[in-house]
């Protein structure tokens, strides 16, 4: 008897040893209160890593950022998620299949009736693809009235705008998948306006890989919509993560020593208490030229990244997540009857971030198609240079403080942005809204026009 008790005594405390072993190979850290441990989470940690273990606290707070960066990530990986669930259901082909439909177009159909959580998954990826198109342009707004497009960010901004670019082609490349009549309709307006470009049709050629949208150019759509260019945007993402930390933490102001101490508790045990403020050591990184590390700055408004920014990252995670599952829950992306290249709808719209440039063709092919957004985004994409090119004159490029809202010098830039902002912002309502059969104006609320677009 005494043996048996013996021996599970042994294996008992042995297990223990195991689950020991096996527990700190995974976790390498405790969850103590101390600054070494909370450097140790962020430091050993692959997804926190990308992190830095302190930042300045005015970056957790909401009104810094207003989380629109932060948001527009987390719909790029619902997008993943959800996207690779749907390629196991789907076929870039526009043959008939045996029931009389294009195949792409039946395995919508079978999404939406036959597949477990089918339907759902759909209108989640429909709806947080529409919704990162929204958010990187309102991520855009708030980087430019915040001024963190200077003061050594410039090129982020750049990095910035090729992947809000790159956000709505990626968008515009999925649209056409479902092969409905919204999609083919869309799409091929969409090809049309590139047509009015000089080289236009070369590019829609390649584009489409036939002189027409067809099943030649929804496989093109798809290879550059599942491979192409989520690949290319998470390597930008990467990299536009990369200059933020190379950049010295998110932009603001050059001396935010006025602003009120961060309580103790924040700094665990290595709250610097030397009487000289710069009292960390940076090793190789003192090797680097440029803006980090900034060794002599206020030390005592740095604070550690775990847990307090971490966990508000979760909330807006757990905020992004909700709300589009209770879009998807109640609201279906939509599905049209399949793709009939015979029979075009009236009116054909493109996608909603594309109307307003479908409004301005409207007026004008070359001017509204070409012109106007053309120096509207290749003048957005050099905006900072621009400013440095004007300001550097004056010589006041440099003493602008990045980082603040609205700040008094730039009163005539910010009212100028928004203002591009809301000439957008019109024409994209006008063209869902007002815009009907042979893109003549209706009214939404009157029955007799508004009805039937
Ligand atoms: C796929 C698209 C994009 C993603 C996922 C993304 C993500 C982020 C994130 C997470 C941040 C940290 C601050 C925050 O949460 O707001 C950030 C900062 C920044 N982003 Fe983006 N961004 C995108 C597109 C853009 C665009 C279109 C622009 C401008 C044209 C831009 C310019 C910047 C700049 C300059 C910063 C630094 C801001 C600062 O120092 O305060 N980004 N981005």
């Amino acid at each position: 008897m005494e043996e048996i008790t013996n021996f599970i005594q042994s294996i008992k405390s042995k297990n223990k040893h195991f689950l020991n072993l096996l527990y700190t190979s995974i976790i390498r850290h405790g969850f103590d209160n101390t600054g070494l441990t909370k450097s140790k989470i962020m430091f050993s940690n692959v997804l926190l890593h990308i992190q830095p273990v302190k930042i300045h606290k005015r970056s957790v707070k909401f009104k810094t950022t207003l989380g629109l960066g932060l948001i527009t990530t987390y719909m790029f990986f619902v997008l993943a998620v959800t996207g690779i669930i749907l390629m196991f259901h789907y076929s870039p082909s526009a043959a008939i299949g045996p029931d009389g439909f294009p195949d792409a177009y039946s395995r919508m159909l079978n999404l939406r009736s036959n597949i477990f959580w089918g339907d759902f998954m759909r209108n989640m990826h429909r709806w947080a693809a529409h919704g990162m198109v929204a958010f990187v342009a309102l991520h855009m707004l708030r980087v430019y009235l915040t001024g963190a497009h200077r003061g050594g960010r410039e090129f982020n901004w750049v990095i910035g705008c090729i992947l809000g670019l790159l956000t709505v082609f990626l968008s515009y490349t999925g649209y056409l998948l479902p092969w409905d009549q919204l999609a083919f309709w869309g799409v091929k307006v969409g090809t049309e306006i590139a047509r009015l470009a000089p080289g236009g049709d070369i590019i829609r050629g390649i584009l489409l890989g036939d002189t027409d949208v067809s099943g030649e150019a929804l496989l093109r759509f798809y290879v550059l919509h599942v491979a192409v260019l989520p690949t290319i945007m998470g390597s930008l993402i990467a990299w536009h993560f990369w200059r933020i930390r190379k950049d010295g933490g998110l932009a603001k102001p050059a001396d935010t020593s006025e602003e009120s101490q961060i309580p103790d508790k924040d700094f665990g045990e290595v709250k610097n208490t030397s009487v000289f403020k710069s009292a960390r050591s940076y090793k190789l990184v003192e090797l680097v030229k440029g803006n980090e590390p900034k060794v002599n700055e206020e030390v005592d408004q740095m604070m550690f990244a775990w847990p307090k920014l971490i966990i508000r990252e979760l909330i807006v995670l757990a905020g992004v997540l909700a709300f589009l599952s209770l879009i998807s829950v109640f609201f279906d992306a939509p599905l049209e009857p399949p793709a009939d290249p015979a029979n075009p709808t009236n009116p054909a719209k493109a996608p909603w971030y594309f109307l307003g440039l479908q409004e301005l063709t409207s007026y004008d092919g070359f001017i509204g198609g070409i012109v106007i957004p053309g120096i509207l985004a290749g003048g957005v994409m050099v905006l900072p240079y621009i400013e440095m090119f004007f300001e550097t004159f004056t010589k006041t490029y440099r003493k602008n403080i990045p980082g603040v809202w609205f700040a008094k010098d730039r009163t005539l830039e910010n009212a100028l942005f928004i203002g591009m902002y809301i000439f957008m912002g019109v024409l994209i309502i006008i063209g869902v809204y007002f815009r009907g059969a042979n893109w003549e104006i209706i009214y939404p609320w009157d029955p007799v026009t508004g009805g039937h677009h």
